[in-house]
Formats: structure tokens, sequence, C-alpha cells
């Protein structure tokens, strides 16, 4: 079968397969049942978004597919007649004004401050600019869709233009909802934006950033021919609800004094009013729901509930489980999420029996102060509802009195501070009291013993092979550093330096007759370069090294200056192409709040994989959505750590069904800023990095095995988590007892030194002696470090040779395999 023609077969039968899920991404906001369409098929389409689709963010999650539609396109290609041309036509010449006087301002940065304002441009990202153009209210229907990206290299403002509407933007939008008959606003975009002063707006809709068929997906759900049925994985409200209890974006240290009071834990807490909640959604429909049962077995809850469609339309709804711990010595958020489940599809009036289940040990407390996972003495209420903001108690567990599930030492240090602590004991609304003392409620007593008990004993043993043994320590130390080329250059700086797989991040050292391990970019699809050349030394993109999203927004002299230093296609030289899926962002994924859609996304990204011979997929990532700030939320699953370790479980056991694909899951941990993103310190108590930053990774560890682990650029509590022995080898490798391959993100920060530099570099001896076992990208610099700290002995040859054997294996494993 010649090349395309498997191109052909795999790209048309991804793209049909996330198509019939993509719906499930997006929230319905609001109502008023205007929407879907009935029939009409002329529409005024206005916004940012229109032409200017955002399929996902910028950076290393960035993938190119073969083909992007917009908006607009979509909509044509469906036999809409788009009756806004001119004035789309308007906000084009609008858009290249403000794109070039950035571009201006970017540059006259860089000419200040060469090497600030270098690293402050990658990433750089214009916020909508304001503009006057005419809106001529014509026709009966209207949608405005507004875009906003980020990514990779920096945080969200709340500015106008980014968080914010712009006054356009307000204006538009208002005016558009007086005027027309029916209007939607749609939100292309990777997170939250502040819709305060909209209460106006009847219809909106998230549609989020889904990959290559974003624009066709609304599409669909605008003409009735799907349904949205997805919730918010993250709260959504004004900015200025948003707690400032800790500090964000400070280039050394940001203090996070919220402790455990991340995201709905504060807000449902604090029982602040917020605009969309945590796990709140619409459908084209309505649903009832009653709980049938509730049972304990051992720690078992199993809560049995019936959904029924109520309304007119099909759909799907999320039943949700929260459990309040009670307050004792430890102050507890109101509620966490401990279950959820999708219903089937479900027809006018049809109805559906669901079943979710928790264990309570899965949900312990840290208690810092003797190191232990409890469950404290009281009473713990179950609750079920469809949103954290509407949830009714429906059984009780009592614990007579505390037992210590597990039993660890603390390992990461004091933070400098105290978590804030939040007066729990409040009312709720739609509650009344919180009393349930008399309640009719279900009640279960706990028997204690039927919770198994741990105690940990860091102390395992990690072979060493013979052979690995047997090689020279040149050998040994270029398989713990990424294969480099010599002469340097900047082909990683986002993430492309295999030489093997054009456009993939990395591979290991071809050394000791080994082949290389590959490893490549996600988490929205795999991500390639898609026109590449090949000569001697390897495989090589024709499109450089910074993505391609990102070039778009620097000016044109510094993508000149950046080409330079990119390999140069010789003359005639055949450009070939791969093309890979761009799936939807992780957020995105989660909002689907389908498991099975999880494990389908990863399906596809394994099977491409294999096409294009990559082992390691650099995904998925699951930090938490401290702040609804952070750059990169987009490619991270939530505010909570239980969906985020469940989707990112669910993702790798998509990958690894497939032979030889295995997944990287990232980063470990706290890495909730992208400002200074190589030297900020996290500073944050144990309790909450074990309770939630860490929690994560831990769900997702006891439900799939993850073959490697990315560390972090960020410091915790003053250390390089590269460097921590205590992060990777006490805590990852004997707590959660993880087998894999640790490696650290792409550290390019020695190139930048001119940046805020409270803290040192990690180095590739520091990430060794910590039981990391490869250094990436990679630099002869490192090669030369290991070396060296081997000679004057502050790296032993044993530490070299474990990290080394992980390596080793993992290479023979991959390639004896075929
Ligand atoms: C990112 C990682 C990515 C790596 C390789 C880094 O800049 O932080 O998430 O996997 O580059 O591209």
């Amino acid at each position: 079968m010649v090349r395309s023609q498997i191109d052909d077969d795999y790209e048309t039968k991804h793209v049909n397969i996330l198509d019939e899920y993509l719906p499930e991404c997006m929230v319905l906001l609001r109502k008023n049942g205007d929407f879907p369409l009935n029939g009409e098929k002329s529409i005024a389409l206005y916004g940012n978004g229109v032409r200017k689709t955002i399929k996902g963010g910028t950076g290393s999650g960035e993938v190119n597919s073969r083909y992007f539609e917009t908006i607009e396109e979509a909509f044509t290609k469906e036999g809409y007649e788009i009756l806004t041309k001119k004035y789309l036509d308007n906000y084009d010449k609008e858009y290249e004004k403000a794109l070039k006087k950035f571009k201006n301002h970017i540059l006259v940065e860089i000419l200040k401050n060469p090497i600030t304002g270098i690293m402050n441009s990658i990433g750089a990202i214009m916020n909508e600019p304001e503009y006057k153009i005419n809106i001529d209210s014509t026709g009966d229907v209207a949608i405005y869709v507004l875009s906003r990206v980020s990514g990779e290299g920096s945080d969200r403002t709340f500015v106008k233009g980014d968080f914010l509407l712009t006054d356009t933007e307000k204006n538009i939008i208002l005016s558009l909802a007086r005027g027309y008959k029916k209007f939607m606003l749609v939100l292309n975009t990777g997170g939250p934006v502040d819709l305060s002063g909209l209460e106006e707006v009847e219809n909106i809709l998230v549609l989020s950033q889904l990959g290559v068929n974003t624009s066709k997906a609304l599409v669909d759900v605008i003409s009735g021919k799907k349904y949205p049925s997805g919730k918010l994985t993250t709260t959504w409200t004004k900015s200025s609800d948003y707690p400032t209890i800790g500090n964000f974006g400070d280039s050394s240290d940001t203090n996070y004094k919220e402790g455990i009071y991340v995201g709905y834990r504060y807000f449902d807490t604090a029982n602040m009013e917020v605009m969309f909640p945590f796990g709140y959604g619409l459908g084209y429909t309505d649903f009832n729901y009653n709980v049938q049962s509730v049972n304990l077995v051992n720690d078992e809850v199993t809560v049995q509930a019936s959904v029924q469609n109520i309304g007119n339309f099909k759909g799907k709804e999320i039943l949700e489980l929260y459990l309040s711990k009670p307050n004792t010595e430890l102050d507890e958020p109101y509620q966490v999420l401990v279950g959820f489940e999708k219903s089937k599809e479900l027809a006018p009036s049809e109805t559906d029996s669901i079943t979710l289940n928790f264990k309570l040990s899965d949900f312990t407390s840290y208690y810092a102060r003797n190191a232990t996972y409890i469950l404290d003495k009281g009473d713990y209420i179950v609750r079920l509802g469809n949103s954290s903001r509407n949830t009714e108690p429906c059984a009780i567990i009592n614990i007579e009195s505390r037992i210590v599930v597990k039993q660890v030492h603390n390992k990461l240090d004091e933070p400098g501070f105290e978590d804030v602590k939040i007066d729990s004991n409040l009312v709720h609304p739609g509650e009344g009291e919180e009393d349930l003392t008399n309640s009719n409620l279900p009640r279960f007593t706990l028997d204690p013993n039927c919770i198994e008990k741990e105690t940990i004993t860091y102390d395992k043993v990690f072979e060493i092979p013979e052979e690995v043994k047997q090689l020279s320590k040149e050998d040994k130390a270029h398989l713990v550093i990424g294969a480099f080329n010599p002469s340097g250059g900047l082909a990683s700086v986002i993430g492309s330096a295999s030489t093997t797989v054009a456009g993939a991040a990395g591979e290991t050292a071809t050394v000791a007759g080994l082949s290389p391990v590959i490893m490549a970019d996600g988490p929205a699809g795999l991500r390639l370069a898609s026109d590449y050349y090949t000569d001697r030394d390897g495989n090589h993109s024709t499109q450089g090294s910074i993505p391609i999203s990102m070039q778009q927004m620097l000016p044109g002299v510094i993508q000149w200056v950046f080409s330079l230093f990119n390999p140069k296609p010789p003359k005639n030289a055949e450009i070939k192409h791969q093309y890979t899926t761009a799936i939807p962002i992780g957020t995105a994924i989660a909002q689907t709040w389908n498991k099975e859609f999880a494990e389908i996304c990863g399906d596809i990204v394994g099977t491409e994989m294999g096409i294009f011979n990559v082992h390691l997929w650099l995904a998925p990532a699951l930090n938490i959505h401290r702040n609804v700030l952070c750059g990169r939320n987009y490619e991270y699953y939530s505010e909570d750590p239980f969906i985020s370790g469940i989707f990112a479980a669910a993702v790798t056991n998509g990958v690894q069904k497939h032979k030889n694909a295995y997944v990287t899951i990232k980063h470990f941990a706290a890495n909730n800023q992208e400002y200074n993103r190589y030297g900020s310190s996290s500073n944050v108590s144990e309790r909450a990095l074990r309770e939630i930053y860490l929690k994560g990774f831990e769900y997702c560890l006891k439900r799939s095995q993850p073959k490697a682990v990315m560390t972090s650029y960020n410091l915790i509590n003053g250390v390089h988590t590269s460097e921590s022995k205590e992060l990777t080898l006490d805590i990852l490798r004997n707590e959660f007892d993880f087998d894999g391959i640790v490696m650290t993100d792409w550290i390019v920060a020695s190139m930048f030194t001119g940046q805020v530099a409270k803290y040192a570099n990690p180095s590739a001896t520091g990430v060794v002696k910590a039981t990391g076992d490869i250094y990436m990208p990679g630099s002869k610099d490192d090669y030369n470090n290991i070396l060296d700290n081997l000679k004057n002995k502050k790296l032993s040859m044993e530490e070299l040779e474990l990290s080394a054997s992980r390596i080793y294996k993992l290479a023979k494993e991959v390639h004896n395999n075929n």
C-alpha cells in the first residue's frame, strides 16, 4: 500500500471516531430553548473565532494535522449562507493592523534587552484588540464566536482582550442578544473568560478547542444533528471572585498559601456564589435523578441512581458523587469529588440506572504532624448531584475512631508559612440546616478492620543487569543524557530534538548497539513535523523548532534569526509529510466526564505512534488548574485531582494497548505557572502536595501503568523537582510503587541565564543522583557534567548504572518487541 493510502485510512478513521464524541466536550452554560436551530440556513457570524478558529493551545501541545477548517468554512460546507462577510473582512483588516503593532512592540523590547526580550517573545500572545466596525444586523440568527488562545511560555492575565472581554466584544455581544431573534455566544477558548455583564445573553456554549474538527462539531450542535453533554471541570466565574490567598506568577517564589482550598474546594467551603460552578453543564434537554439505594461493603460505597430525560430532546446526564469529611484536627473542604458516571444517550422520557462507587480509603486526608494518611473519626456525608453547587446528602457513614490508612514520612520540606484555614461549618444554599443528626438518611458504621493498612519502608531494591555494568563509562553517561547533536543549535527549543523522526521532541542515545527510543509530544495528539526532509544526519523538520502558532506572533526579523539555526534542506531535497490527528485539548477531554472517550483518544494516539515509530508520548499532562491564568491549563484536565488522575489513566490505557507505545505522565509536580517556569519555586505544604498536586499522579498510577514520568521545570520548596530524591525515589518509586522511567522536562535554561535566577539550574548529575533516569533534551555539556562528576566522585558508578540500566532496558524492550 502506498504511504498516502495508509495516511488517508488512518486519518479518516480517526476523525470519524472523534466526530462521534466531540459534542460531549462542549458545555452549554445557558439556554432558552432557541437552539438547536429549526432548519434555518442563513446565519450571521461574528467574533474573532469565526475565521481565526482555534483548535488547541500553543507550544509543545500544538499538533500539526493535515487540514483545519474555520467555523465560517464549516457552516458554508454544510450549506449555510453567511450573512456577515463584510463584517468578517473588516475584522480581518483590524486584526492585521493590531498584529503589526504587537510585533513592533516585541521587537522594541528585544532591542532593549535581547535575552529577556527573546525569552518573553516565545509564547507571547496578542490580546484581542478593540475596534470599530459597523454591525448590520441582518437575518434572524446570530452566533458570536469568541476565541482565546494561550500556551507554553506565558500566562494569561486578567485584562481586557484576554481573561476579560474587550469593550468591543461586550458591546457587540449585547447588541446581538438584543437585536436577533436567536442568538448564541460560543466560546472557542481553552479555559474560562469573565462573562460578567452578559446576563442578557440567554444562550452560551463552551465549544472549547476540539482539535481537527472543532468547527464541524459546532455546526453539528447548532443544527441539532448532535447535542452538547459536557460539564465544567474547573469553576468559571468573574475574575474578582478567584481567591488571592496564595500568590501567582511570582518570578522566584509562588506561595500556595491556600493549601488544599483549590477551585471548588475553596468556593464551596467559603459558600461563595460563582457564575458557573465546577461540574455544571446543561443539555438541550433536562433530567431528573433519584437515589435508589446506597450500600457499604467493606469500605466501598455504592450509590444506585435513576436518571430520566424529562425534556424533548435526546441527551446524556452526568451524576457526581461528593464526600464531606468531618472537621476534626484537620480542617476539611465542604466536599470533594469521589465519583462520577455518565448516562447512556436518553431519548425523551427514557430512564437509565447509574451505579457510582468509591472506596473511602482512596480519599484519606494527610495529617502532616505524624505523616499519616487518615480517615478521622466522625460522620462522612455522601452527596449526589449534577454540579458541585447542586448536591444533596444521600448517606452518612460513621467512623468511630481515627483510622491510619498509611504511614509515610514527610518528605517535601516546609513552605515557610501555614496554610489558610476556611471555616467550613456553613449552611449551604438549598440544604437548610447542615445538621443531619435526625435525618432519615441511610446510616452505616465502617468496620476499621476492613481497611488494609500500610507502612512505607522506602527500601525498594533496583537491579543493575550485568551487561550494563560491562558498558564503558562513556556509554553509561550517554544513556542518561538525551541524544544530542554535538554541534548544538536551537533544534530543541520547544522539543524537536529527534533526528530519527522529524519534529519528535527527543530520543535516547544510540550507544552499545542500542537503537533510539523516540519521544514525541502531546497531549492534543501526536506532535510531529508535518513537512520534513532527509539528509545524511537524519530527518529534519522544515518548519523550525518553534511551533507554528508561536512563530506567527514573532516579528519577521526574529523569525528569520531563529531560522538561521534550523537545519536547511539541501537543494532539490524531497519534502515529505507526516500528518497526525489533533484530538481535543486535555480540558475538553475531561469535560466529557466520559472515561471511554479518553481511552479512545489514547487509542488514536497509540495507533499513530505505531505508524510513525514513536515509542514514548510526552503526555498526558495532569497538572492542576490551581489558577485560571496558567497559560498551559488547556493541556491539563481540571482543578480536581481525582478527575485528573482518572482521565490520565484512561488515556494511558488507550495508548499502552498498542505494542511499543507508552506514555509519559507530566509534569511531576506543582507546575502551575509559566512565568519564569525554569526558575520558580512552588512553595506548598506537604498536605496540599499530597492531597492535591501529587494526588492525580497517584490516582493515575493506581489505575494504569504509565511507562514514564516527566518531572517539572519548577522547584518545590526550593528544590528542583528533577533533583529531588525525595520526590523521585521516596514518593514516586517507593510510595507510589512506580517502576518506569523518570525523565526531566526539556531543560534548555542554561541558554537563557539572563532570566530571573534566584535558584540555580538543575544539573545532569543532580538529576541522576535523585534517581532520575534521563536528562532531556541533553547536550555535550550535560554529558561532560556526568563524566566530570564521576571522576571527582560526586557521582558514584552505582548511581549512574542504576539510571543507565533503566534506559538500557527500555531501549532493548521497544526494539526487541518488534
Ligand atoms: C514542555 C514539555 C514538553 C517538552 C518537549 C517542554 O518545553 O514543558 O511539556 O514535553 O518541552 O517538547
